[in-house]
């Protein structure tokens, strides 16, 4: 077995790196595969969800959660790989050294990407070092509005600079925040919301990119 291990970063704060990881993880849990998370952010907010979800279902072949020191996940990643199908990996706002140990180790980083300039300019730095070291991204559009002068300038900016932007666009819903207050994921919470479709969204279009990366390499 060797997982498909799954980084989700960015150095900005608050863009949406452990919603997308926990969602992420539940929502190919729900396919009925072997995932593992991983939290290598000292604010713990990964682990937070996992006790939750733990003291609400304990069930013995729940979704494995792995807290790791930053320096440490690297190695973890690589150990992960062997006994599972996915590995989900969330990470804190980061500094350049760790991103770049992690990112060897993934083979693919997902980067939500709110609709502000900050979000934007902030973008540039993380897609370059994954360039740097040869790893596959994914930007993902997080809490996007319905519609709006700004959404769309972002989108249009992004496309000019051809960044790997995911068609899948994450709503602003609550149901992405409240979910994670009980230990669930969309997917499990409300299956057929709009939040738990865009989910499995990301999710066939990430698997596209494991299987055109693994036909790339035959
Ligand atoms: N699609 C969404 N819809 C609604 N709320 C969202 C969405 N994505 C994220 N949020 C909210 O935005 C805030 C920041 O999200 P989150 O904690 O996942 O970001 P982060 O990148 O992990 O932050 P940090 O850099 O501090 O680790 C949280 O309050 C979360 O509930
Ligand atoms: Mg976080």
């Amino acid at each position: 077995m060797s997982a498909s291990v799954i980084l989700v970063a960015h150095q900005k704060g608050g863009a949406g790196k452990t919603t997308v990881a926990a969602h992420l993880a539940v929502a190919l849990f729900s396919r009925t595969a072997k995932v593992a998370v991983v939290d290598s952010d000292p604010q713990q907010s990964l682990a937070d969800w996992h006790r939750r979800r733990s003291d609400y279902r304990p069930r013995l072949d729940d979704i494995e959660l792995h807290q790791v020191s930053e320096w440490r996940a690297a190695s973890e990643m690589r150990r992960l790989r062997r006994n599972f199908d996915y590995v989900v990996v969330d990470s804190p706002p980061h500094r350049e050294l760790s991103a770049r140990a992690g990112l060897r180790n993934a083979d693919l980083m997902v980067v939500p990407v709110q609709p502000s300039p900050m979000d934007l300019w902030a973008t540039d730095s993380i897609l370059d070092l994954a360039k740097r070291e040869n790893t596959p991204c994914l930007v993902v559009l997080n809490r996007m509005p319905p519609r709006g002068r700004l959404s769309r300038r972002v989108v249009e900016i992004m496309r000019d600079k051809a960044l790997p932007v995911a068609n899948t666009r994450l709503g602003n819903r609550q149901l992405f925040a409240s979910s994670l207050m009980d230990g669930l994921g969309v997917s499990e919470a409300a299956p057929k919301s709009l939040a738990a479709q865009e989910i499995a969204a990301l999710c066939t279009e990430i698997d596209a990119i494991f299987t055109a990366n693994d036909r790339a390499v035959a």
